[in-house]
């Protein structure tokens, strides 16, 4: 049976309708480089991937809102009402759908009746492959088609960033919100975060894959370093401002941040501004040497990244560093780096089709000794950005 078959039937039983529910998707992302660049007005690019989130819904005559999931079954139905979408602890996951419709409501989208709303998420949970993001968004798109808002995907992806930002208070950048809600089969997108311009790059492999690792190491960005690290690149740029005319660190290039890098008066903001320029620069050469069908100097552009991310800006940590350093000693490896925030989470790899099964066997054993549990292995598929389930999906 088809998924969304499958989940229309459980949104039937749990709402006690006969009602069909319209059903939408936001996938979930990875990056294949350009880490932590985004909210230092760099480069990123990213890729929206089949693993995400699934939400159905149908209208009500009233305005209450009666959310329930399919990941956390045990908090039941949780019930909120249009008229007062504020933030509350005990509203636990369901904050971030209540998040998305006020500012939603806020930006002066109408909305003006409530929805029994049923989630589903098959992105592993806290692995860092944005599944809040990808409920915002699924949110977002859910109320456009609903109430036929004809809502710009721009508008949704920033909605989303505030949801993020102010609602629940990690100070992130656009990249996640921007990689779901624009994500195109097959394609990777090259986004400059300081002018949101972006042009979509055909992701083409030759005969290899991308292997998403997860640590299983669960981590949680509010409680993480995410925060400190922008406030350091913050400070580095605002002395860098003293005497340079520039608004972010991506607009320097790596000449240019050597030859003013002593305006930097902490020896660690400089080592994190360092890997926001240097990153930056990264990734528009990624892009060129994947253009240029140069496999090879892509994968040493992503194993560059995370040697930075591992020594500059520190944001590796045992679980990423084993699983990236043994991918690196396989054969048939193109390149690896950890994808995402960091903190834990998930490592990708580009990996020969044919070597695919000795390769998550190699790299699970060297991690199970090292750090006593496993990893999990997935192979990933660049799929479509949000969007509403018809029946051809
Ligand atoms: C998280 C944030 C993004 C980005 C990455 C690091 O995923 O949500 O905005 O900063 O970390 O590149």
């Amino acid at each position: 049976m088809k998924v969304t078959t499958n989940l229309s039937q459980v949104f039937q039983s749990i709402f006690d309708t006969a009602s069909t529910p319209r059903v939408f998707f936001a996938p979930g992302r990875i990056n294949l480089i350009g880490e932590h660049t985004d909210y230092n007005g760099g480069h990123v690019f990213p890729a929206s991937i089949s693993y995400g989130t699934y939400a159905l819904a149908v209208k009500r005559n009233d305005e209450k809102l009666r959310f329930y999931s399919m990941n956390f079954k045990e908090k039941g139905i949780i019930e909120a009402d249009l008229k007062d979408l504020t933030f509350k602890e005990t509203d636990n996951w369901a904050n971030y759908p209540k998040g998305m419709l006020l500012y939603m409501k806020e930006a002066g989208f109408e909305i003006n009746q409530g929805a029994d709303i049923l989630f589903y998420g098959n992105i592993p949970n806290g692995a860092g492959l944005s599944s809040s993001a990808s409920i915002e968004l699924v949110t977002g798109a859910l109320f456009d088609g609903l109430f036929e808002l004809n809502m710009e995907r721009i508008s949704m992806v920033q909605l989303g960033q505030k949801v993020e930002n102010q609602y629940i208070g990690v100070n992130s950048g656009i990249m996640d919100q921007f990689a779901i809600g624009m994500g195109k089969k097959n394609h990777a997108i090259l986004l400059d975060c300081q002018t949101l311009k972006y042009k979509y790059a055909p992701i083409i492999l030759k005969n290899h894959v991308i292997i998403i690792i997860n640590t299983n190491k669960q981590r949680t960005l509010t409680g993480s370093k995410y925060n400190e690290r922008r406030y350091q690149c913050e400070t580095a740029l605002s002395e860098l401002q003293d005497k340079l005319a520039i608004k972010s660190l991506g607009q320097l290039s790596p000449e240019e941040f050597e030859e003013n890098k002593h305006l930097i008066l902490d020896d660690i903001n400089k080592r994190r501004a360092k890997h926001a320029v240097y990153e930056n620069a990264r990734t528009i050469a990624a892009l060129e040497k994947l253009q240029q069908g140069d496999l090879h100097s892509f994968g040493q552009l992503m194993n560059e990244s995370h040697r930075s991310l591992r020594d500059d800006y520190e944001v590796t940590g045992l679980e990423l560093d084993t699983i990236v350093q043994a991918a690196w000693e396989q054969e048939g490896v193109i390149g690896a780096r950890m994808t995402g925030a960091g903190f834990g989470g998930c490592a990708i790899a580009i990996v020969d089709s044919f070597k695919v099964d000795s390769f998550n066997e190699n790299v699970n054993a060297i991690y199970r000794e090292k750090v006593g549990y496993d990893a999990t292995f997935y192979t990933a598929t660049i799929d479509d950005g949000v969007k509403e389930m018809t029946e051809e999906c």
